[in-house]
C-alpha cells in the first residue's frame, strides 16, 4: 500500500511506539504518587515536558499534555475566551479553520461571544489588512491555523502575531496540527503567537496524545475538573506513556525536519509539474506558495470518491479535501472559502506526504493516476 493520507494520520515511528511500550511495562506509577516508583515517573514525565518547553522556546509549566488537537484548541479558545470575559467578548479566526476550532467559536456565538470570521483569497491566505481592521480593544482571542489541512495554505502567523499584539490585548491562538515540524513555529516574543497546539498522531505519534503549549501564564480556565494536574488545566491522572512518546516524536520530528522538508518540496514540485500537464482537466487547489506536504487538486466534473476508488484499487490511497471530517456529503468549507468553481467542486482530493514515503512512491502514483485518468474519461467526465 502506497500512503498518501498523512494529513489525516500517520504511521507511528518505531521508537515511539518502543517508548510508549516500555513506559508502559517499566513506569507504569501513577505520577502523583509520593512514593519511589510515582517519583520516578513524575521525573520521566517531567523531562518530556522540558524537552517539549526547548522546542516551542518556552518554560516547562507552560506545556499542558492534552489527548490531541481538537482537544488542545478546544482547550484554548474556550478556556481563554471563558477566563477573559471582563476584557470583552470579541473573537476573530477565520473561514477555513479546523472544525475544531470553529464548532467551538460557534458554540461561544451562542453565548453571546461575537465572532469575526477573516476571508481568505483564492490560495486560501488571510489578508493582513482585514484582520488590522477587525482588531478591537474588546477583542479577546484571535484563533489563526499556521498551515490548512485541506489545501496546504500557509498564514503570515508573525506578521498577524505583530498586528494583534499592537492592536488589542487579545490572545494570539495558533493550531499548528499541521505545520508542525514542517515549518518553524515557536514563541518569539511580541511577534508571534501565545499558544501552539499539536497533535501528536500527525507527526508519527501517538493518537489520544498532543500538547497545548503558552508562550507564558495566562489567564486560561479548564475544560476538565478534578485533581488538578497539569498545572489545574487538564485534571485526570496523567496519561505519561502518550506525553513521553509525544516527546519522542517531536524530538525525532524536529530532528528530521530539514531533510524531510526537502523531499517534499522535491515532490511538491514535481507533482506540480505533472498534473499541470494535463491542462484544464485538472484544477490545483494547493499552490507553490503553500506547504509542501499537502497537494490538493480537483479533476473537472469528477467526483472525489471515484478517483478515490479508482487510485485505491492500485494500492495508492488519498483522501478527500477534509482530513478528519472527509465522509461529510456537502462541499467542504475551505472548497467554498477560496471559490473554486462548480465543475471542480466535488472532485477535490487530497495527496498527504509522510517521513515514510519515497521517490519511487512518486513516480508509481504518477504512472498509476495517469491510467487512472485515461480509463475514467469519456464514462465520468468529458
Ligand atoms: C488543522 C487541524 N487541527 C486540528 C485537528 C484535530 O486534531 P486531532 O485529530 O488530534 O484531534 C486536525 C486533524 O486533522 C487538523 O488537521
Amino acid at each position: 500500500m502506497i500512503y498518501f493520507d498523512n494529513s489525516a494520520t500517520t504511521r507511528p515511528y518505531k521508537e515511539v511506539l518502543d517508548t510508549f511500550v516500555k513506559v508502559n511495562e517499566q513506569f507504569y506509577a501513577n505520577p502523583a504518587s509520593i512514593h519511589e516508583a510515582g517519583v520516578e515517573v513524575n521525573e520521566l514525565l517531567d523531562r518530556a515536558r522540558m524537552q517539549v518547553a526547548d522546542i516551542f522556546n518556552t518554560e516547562e509549566k507552560c506545556v499542558i499534555f492534552t489527548a490531541g488537537g481538537t482537544e488542545s484548541n478546544n482547550l484554548a479558545i474556550f478556556g481563554v475566551s471563558k477566563a477573559n470575559t471582563h476584557k470583552g467578548k470579541h473573537i476573530i479566526t477565520t473561514k477555513i479553520e479546523h472544525a475544531s476550532v470553529l464548532e467551538a467559536v460557534k458554540s461561544l456565538e451562542k453565548d453571546g461571544f461575537e465572532v469575526d470570521y477573516l476571508d481568505v483569497d483564492e490560495t486560501g491566505t488571510i489578508s493582513l489588512e482585514d484582520l488590522k481592521q477587525r482588531v478591537r480593544k474588546d477583542t479577546v482571542l484571535v484563533s489563526i491555523m499556521h498551515v490548512n489541512n485541506e489545501i496546504g495554505a500557509i498564514q503570515p502567523i508573525e506578521e498577524a502575531g505583530q498586528i494583534i499584539h499592537e492592536n488589542s490585548r487579545a490572545v494570539f491562538h495558533v493550531d499548528a496540527v499541521q505545520s508542525f515540524g514542517k515549518l518553524p513555529i515557536k514563541f518569539n516574543g511580541d511577534k508571534g503567537p501565545d499558544i501552539i497546539t499539536v497533535s501528536g498522531h500527525k507527526i508519527h505519534g501517538l493518537k489520544g496524545s498532543g500538547v497545548i503549549v503558552f508562550r507564558q501564564k495566562l489567564n486560561i480556565i479548564p475544560l476538565i475538573l478534578g485533581g488538578g494536574q497539569e498545572f489545574g488545566l487538564r485534571s485526570g491522572t496523567v496519561a505519561v506513556p502518550q506525553a513521553i512518546a509525544f516527546a519522542k516524536a517531536a524530538r525525532i520530528t524536529v530532528e528530521n525536519a530539514q531533510a524531510i522538508q526537502s523531499k517534499y518540496k522535491k515532490w511538491h514540485e514535481d507533482l506540480m509539474k505533472f498534473l499541470t500537464g494535463f491542462g484544464e482537466v485538472i484544477h490545483l487547489l494547493s499552490t507553490k506558495f503553500g506547504a509542501d506536504h499537502i497537494l490538493s487538486f480537483s479533476v473537472k466534473d469528477l467526483k472525489g470518491e471515484i478517483l478515490i476508488n479508482a487510485l485505491q484499487e492500485r494500492g495508492i490511497i488519498v483522501s478527500t479535501s477534509s482530513a478528519c471530517s472527509s465522509k461529510q456529503k456537502t462541499t467542504s468549507h475551505v472548497v467554498t472559502a477560496i471559490n473554486v468553481a462548480p465543475k471542480f467542486k466535488d472532485g477535490v482530493i487530497r495527496l498527504s506526504f509522510g517521513a515514510f514515503n519515497t521517490d519511487e512512491e512518486i513516480e508509481k502514483f504518477k504512472e498509476e493516476f495517469a491510467k487512472v485518468i485515461k480509463d475514467l474519461k469519456g464514462v465520468n467526465y468529458k
